[in-house]
This record gives structure tokens, sequence and C-alpha cells, in this order.
């Protein structure tokens, strides 16, 4: 494998996204765009990777830290960049191959790498340039051969200027993603111009120009066209998301999870599933989301940096920040909140919302229920209504329920209060004081019957 250092270009001011956000951060299956190019690059196997950042650019934030950030100090385009990067690659220790990425091509991945590599050392080039064919090459850059079928050059089409109508007709694109030998790039830089349509240092010309100084220039044609798109636009993200998680769902299929409808399944990049969990319909599993063997996922269950363990079984429900471990059972209709911890087998049902609390081992909320910040004991029942007042105005404060407990149905519990183990509550208790171990807590007005009621009242309202 060749001996390579990375330089991935993200400096642009992407215009084209209207947004707020630099076009790099934008997420492509919850991973930031720039971290798609800088991985493919890591197990590609460069041994140093550069970013090229604008000044004062939030990028910093998501960056690994095995990277170098290079600041493009003016947006002069991709040739200023790549010049930009070339100030942080020590000439003396760094290796003369220098592999160039465009941070808005997050697809290309480390065989196409690898492939590109192997084009340059077959060629001995100076310099390779990945292609495609493209049904649609608008807005990308046109490869324009000569007689023999070697690069003249790339012509840019983002503007109107530099293209004649027929270079415009050539379906061939330039992919962003290229080889070079770092001397012949650098001689080829200190040539660039800015006298094009978009005024800036275009990259694309030192292609032209390392072949016009008989260096050697090859363009490698990708097998696979849809991993050098890129992106411009936010129609071009969806695009890419789509074909991005469409792979991310075949990896988890070939690997033994079971999704019944994958273009209708949202699963972020990061989200690992053990063998034989069943992923229905409208499913969206996003972060760091976890799903153990053979557990259930249910129709339009939304998990976020959730773990739902093996055997689980979650159905139509939402989950953020929540852990359900090993055959626990949710939903239909729960809410598990950050913090919700259902141990093995519990259960949490319909319309039961949880958050910052334990649910022991086999106990049970099933229904219609609000448990937060609260310790529910192991194989412990609350009624259905069961609420826990944890909010005074002020703080909160915690409610203790031990094991084995029986909680009548629309219970309150005002917290800071502890229930024993094997207690009861009555039904439509409110509880203040803490119930002893094996006692029932009832608190509520004794019901009152007033005989004769009905028939006193039909007398009263007829007319006299
Ligand atoms: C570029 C290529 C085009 C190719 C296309 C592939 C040039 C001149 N054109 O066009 O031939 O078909 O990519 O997707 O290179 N960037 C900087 N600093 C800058 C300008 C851009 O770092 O001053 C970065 C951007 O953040 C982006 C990448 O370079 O990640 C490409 O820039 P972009 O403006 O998207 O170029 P394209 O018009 O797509
Ligand atoms: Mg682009």
């Amino acid at each position: 494998m060749s001996d390579f250092t990375a330089i991935v270009l993200a400096a642009g001011k992407g215009t084209r996204m209207r947004s707020q956000l630099p076009k790099v951060l934008h997420p492509i299956c919850g991973k930031p765009m720039i971290l798609w190019p800088i991985e493919a690059a890591r197990a590609a196997g460069a041994r140093e990777i550069v970013v090229v950042q604008a000044p004062r650019s939030p990028l910093a934030s998501v960056l690994p830290p095995y990277v170098k950030v290079a600041i493009q100090a003016d947006s002069d385009g991709t040739g200023g960049a790549v010049k930009a990067a070339l100030e942080h690659i020590d000439p003396s220790g760094a290796s003369s191959l220098l592999l160039v990425l465009s941070g808005d091509v997050p697809l290309v991945d480390a065989p196409s790498i690898a492939d590109l590599l192997r084009a340059r050392e077959a060629a001995q080039a100076d310099a390779v340039l990945a292609s495609a064919v493209l049904d649609d090459p608008a807005g990308y850059g046109r490869i324009v051969r000569d007689t023999t079928g070697s690069l003249a050059k790339i012509v840019e089409t983002k503007l109107s200027g530099d293209a004649t109508p027929a270079e415009l007709a050539i379906t061939e694109v330039n992919a962003g993603i290229y080889v070079f030998q770092e001397r012949a790039l650098e001689g080829a830089l200190a040539r660039l111009r800015r006298d094009n349509a978009q005024g800036e240092l275009y990259l694309t010309d030192a292609l032209q120009t390392i072949g016009a100084s008989n260096g050697c220039v090859v363009v490698h044609r990708l097998p696979r066209e849809e991993l050098m798109l890129g992106v411009n636009d936010r129609v071009q993200l969806a695009q890419i998301s789509a074909i991005a998680q469409r792979a991310i769902c075949e990896r988890h299929m070939l690997a033994g999870v079971t999704i019944r409808d994958p273009a209708n399944t949202v699963i972020d990049a990061q989200v690992q599933i053990g063998e034989d969990a069943y992923i229905e319909p409208g499913v969206q599993l996003l972060g760091a989301t976890t799903v153990g063997a053979n557990a259930i996922v249910g129709a339009h269950t939304v998990a976020i940096d959730s773990h739902i363990g093996a055997g689980a079984k979650v159905l139509a429900s939402s989950l953020h920040g929540a852990r359900v471990m090993e055959g626990a059972e949710v939903g239909p209709f729960a809410y598990l909140r950050p913090g919700a911890a259902l141990h093995p087998g519990a259960k949490a049902g319909t319309f039961v919302e949880i958050k910052n609390a334990n649910i022991g081992a086999g106990a049970k909320v099933p229904h219609l229920s609000y448990i937060g910040d609260a310790d529910v004991g192991e194989r412990s029942n609350l009624g259905a209504g069961t609420i826990t007042a944890n909010y005074d105005g002020d703080a909160k404060h915690r409610t203790i329920i031990g094991a084995d407990v029986h909680g009548g149905v629309h219970s309150s519990l005002v917290a800071p209060v502890k229930v024993g183990d094997e207690a009861y509550t009555g039904a439509g208790s409110v509880i203040t004081k803490d119930v002893p171990k094996g006692a029932l807590g009832i608190a509520r007005a004794r019901q009152v019957n007033l005989d004769g009621y009905a028939s006193r009242k039909r007398r009263k309202s007829r007319p006299s």
C-alpha cells in the first residue's frame, strides 16, 4: 500500500446550501459530512490527514483528534485551499504522495481511494484524478480530453463563462478526488491564476498545467459513480443521504438484521444492531443507539442515543437517552426520556412517560403514568395513572419504591417519599408520607353515600 498524506478541503462558503451552518457540518445519516471523507482517508491508510477550514469555522468541534487543521485565510478557491494545506505538510518527513479529497464528496470510500492509488502507481503518474459519467452532470467540472484521449483540461461550470456549450454537453465529470506527486503539484499551484468566471484559484487548472509541462496525468474512471456525488445544495444532500442510508440498511441486513421496509427505515451511521433483530417500517434509530440481538423494534419507534437490549420489544414509542435492557417491553406509545432505565424484563406500557428513573427487573408500569426521578424495585407493579410529583416548583425530588410493591391505580407519590418493599398503596391515594415495608398506604377522602338522592332531585325539578 502506498504511503500518502490526505488533504480534505472544507473551507468553501457553501453558498448553494443557503445555510448558517457550514456545508460540511450538515449531517449525513447522523454524522457530519466532513467526517465521511476523513474516515475514508483513514481507512485507506493515510499517514496524516490535513483538513483545510475557513478562519473562525466551527468545524474544529467535530474533527477527530488525529487530524491536523490548516486555515485558508481567503476563500480563494480549491487551489488556494490546497496551498494552505501544503504549509502544514512537512516536506522532509512527509510522503511525497498527496491524496486530495473534497469535504463535500462524502461517499468516497477506502476501496475507491486504493483504486486511485493503484492507478497512479501503475502509470507512475504525477497526478491521477477520478472521473465519472453522470446522466445529469450539471454543476460539475467537465473532463475535456484531447484527440488521443488524454486530459486536455477541466472546465468549471458553476458559473457561466468558463465552459462552451460543447463542453457543457460532456457528461464525464471531475469527481474532486485526486492523487498528486507533491513536487508536481507545488509547481503547478504556483502558476494558478484567477482569470476565470469565479475569480478563484481552481485546483483543476493544476492538472492541465502538470500535463502541459510533460507531466503524466491519468483520468481514472470510478466503477461506482454514485460514490463521487458532490453535495452543493440540499437536493443533493437528500440524494446522497438516501444512498448512504440504503448502504447502512444493507450492511445491517447482510449482518443478520431483518429490516422489513428498508426504504422507510432511518438508521444513523453509528447505530449498532445485533443479529436477528427485527425492525418494522417507519423506525428511526438515531445517534449512538444500539439494538441487541432478537429485539423487536416496532413501527414508528424513534430511538435517539438509546439502548434496546437483546430480546426487548419496543412498540411505537419514543426513546431519548434511555436504556431498555434484555427482555424489557415498551409501548405502544411510551416516552422514555434521558436517564430512563428499564431493567431486564421490566415494562413501560401505553401512554407512560419515564425520566431519570430506574424501573427494576420485572417491574411494571403498564398504563398512563409519569415516573420521574424515581427508583422502582424489582417486580413492583404500579397501577394505571401512577404519577410521581417530583417537582415542588423549585427543585426535583426522588421517589423510592421498594421491591414487590403493589401501587393502586391513580396513586400520586409526592416526592421526596419512600414506599417500602411489599407495601401497597390504595387506589386514588395522594401519598405524602413514607409507607413502611408491607403496609397499605391510603390517603384519600372516605366515601359518603347519600341514600335516596336521585328521587329527591327528581321531585325538586318537577314543575309546580
Ligand atoms: C469542484 C471542482 C469540480 C468538481 C467538483 C466535484 C474546482 C474548481 N472544481 O467544484 O471540478 O467537479 O468539485 O464535486 O475544484 N473549498 C475550499 N476553499 C475554497 C473553495 C472550496 O476549501 O476556497 C472546498 C469546499 O469546502 C468543498 C470543496 O473545496 O469541500 C469543493 O468546493 P466547491 O465550491 O463545492 O466546488 P465545486 O463547485 O463543487
Ligand atoms: Mg462541491
